[in-house]
Order: structure tokens, then C-alpha cells, then sequence
């Protein structure tokens, strides 16, 4: 596990662009794996810049969102597939065929989640995925348990999860209780993993993340068993781990 710290915010969604844009050079039709949240907005911005001063080309992209709240239609401002389209998909040349995100009103959501890995096994593997982090560790929606699941799958947020998230929407009873989410063998899959982390409220998990074992109670700590992850982070949210601990 490689961790890169850089400056500030903007500098982590340079950087994080700037890799999502040579992938995309060397190989036209690579498959990204992409994360919401406030972390990868930056990202996006210059995603959205690179492509209109021409240096990169959407048009063979194919993408996987990691998760979907579970009730909120693609009408709802808060749902995950109306934040691509704002932070992304609408300013970019991407095939709308192309992105898979899942479905958060599907009547069978059990029918839903195999649907996705069966495209995830299509379409995969993943060349690059994005990762934010939650405060409690997760990545997608694999909150911190005594089993995490390994493909897609309906998730319960837990109530960190659901305060952290709070502030997108009017109160926390808004906020749904339920995800799909991408599992952890769906995100390991992945050649290459990219995790964001940004802020000082990221510094103490990233460093239990580091700095302690694997642990199931600790969602990202299992990336360490994948061979080709960078952790992203600005000084502030690297601001807790010892500096032996970066390898870069
Ligand atoms: P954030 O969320 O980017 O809004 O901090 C990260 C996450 O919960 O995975």
C-alpha cells in the first residue's frame, strides 16, 4: 500500500485526475470504478476541465458507481446517480450506455445486486477504482462488521454513517437506511486501487486504517491484501500517521 500526501484538496484531486487521465490514454475502453461523496468532487472538476481542453476522450469509458441509496430515484438530487451526472457525466463525452450504476428503486433489489455483478463479471475487471473513506472506515457501503459481504449486496448504513451523511440532506431521518453497495471481492477485484482522503476528520482513520492490522471492523484495512492500492491524502487527513508508514 503506497500513500502519497500532497498539500491540500485541490493538489489530491489533481493528482487523482491526472491518473484517471493517463489510464484512460493508454487504454480508451478502460473500465473505472467511481466513488460519490464530497471526497472525489475535485476530481471530477478537473476531470471535466482535462476533457474540454482536449486531453482526454470519454467516448469508449466504461463506468461502475460503487453504490445507490436504496429508495431515492434518479429525479432525486440526493440519489447517487443524479450526483454523477452533475459532477460529471453531463460534461463529459461519455457513452450513457456505458454507465452502471445500480438501481436504488428496483421493485427486487436481491435481483438487482446479482444483475450488477453480472455485468461487474462482464465488464470487469475494474482497471482503476475510486475510493473515499467513510469516518468509520467503510469504503462503498461496507460498513464495519463482524462479516463483511463479499459482492453486491443491500446494506444497512450504520447510524455514523447516516450522521456523517446528514448534511446533504433536510434532518437525518431523510436519510435512507439502506444502500446497495458493491461488496468487498466486487472492489478487490480492481488492477488498481485509488483511495481519496481529504480533511482533518479522515486523520484519525486513516491512521487506524495504516497503522493497525486487518480488520473486518475497519472496511479499508483489508486493502493491504491488494497489490496495487495508492492512498491519495492531503496533509491534513495524513496529519495523524507516522511518518515510517509512507512508503512514497
Ligand atoms: P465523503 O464520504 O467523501 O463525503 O467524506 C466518503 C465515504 O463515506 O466513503
Amino acid at each position: 500500500m503506497k500513500i502519497t500526501v500532497v498539500d491540500d484538496y485541490h493538489k489530491m484531486s489533481e493528482v487523482a485526475a491526472r491518473m484517471i487521465v493517463s489510464q484512460i490514454n493508454e487504454k480508451p475502453d478502460s473500465v473505472l470504478g467511481l466513488a460519490t461523496g464530497s471526497t472525489p468532487i475535485g476530481m471530477y472538476k478537473k476531470l471535466i476541465d482535462y476533457y474540454k481542453n482536449g486531453e482526454v476522450d470519454f467516448s469508449n469509458v466504461i463506468t461502475f458507481n460503487l453504490d445507490e441509496y436504496v429508495g431515492l430515484s434518479k429525479q432525486d438530487p440526493q440519489s447517487y446517480i443524479y450526483f454523477m451526472y452533475d459532477n460529471l457525466f453531463s460534461h463529459i463525452n461519455i457513452n450513457k450506455e456505458s454507465i452502471y450504476i445500480p438501481n436504488g428503486t428496483a421493485e427486487d433489489l436481491e435481483q438487482e445486486c446479482k444483475r450488477y455483478d453480472v455485468l461487474l463479471e462482464r465488464f470487469g475487471p475494474i482497471d482503476i477504482q475510486i475510493l473515499g473513506i467513510g469516518v468509520n472506515g467503510h469504503i462503498g457501503f461496507n460498513e464495519p462488521s463482524k462479516d463483511l459481504v463479499l459482492r453486491t449486496h443491500v446494506a444497512y448504513l450504520s447510524e455514523e454513517t447516516r450522521k456523517a451523511n446528514a448534511r446533504f440532506f433536510d434532518d437525518i431521518s431523510k436519510v435512507p437506511t439502506r444502500a446497495i453497495t458493491m461488496g468487498i471481492s466486487d472492489i478487490m477485484r480492481a488492477e488498481k486501487i485509488i483511495l481519496l482522503a481529504s480533511g482533518k476528520s479522515k486523520a484519525p482513520i486513516v491512521k487506524r486504517m495504516l497503522e493497525t492490522g486487518i480488520s473486518t471492523y475497519i472496511p479499508a484495512s483489508i486493502l493491504k491484501l491488494h497489490k496495487n492500492v495508492e492512498i491519495i491524502a492531503d496533509k491534513d487527513a495524513a496529519s495523524f500517521v507516522e511518518k515510517r508508514n509512507c512508503i512514497a
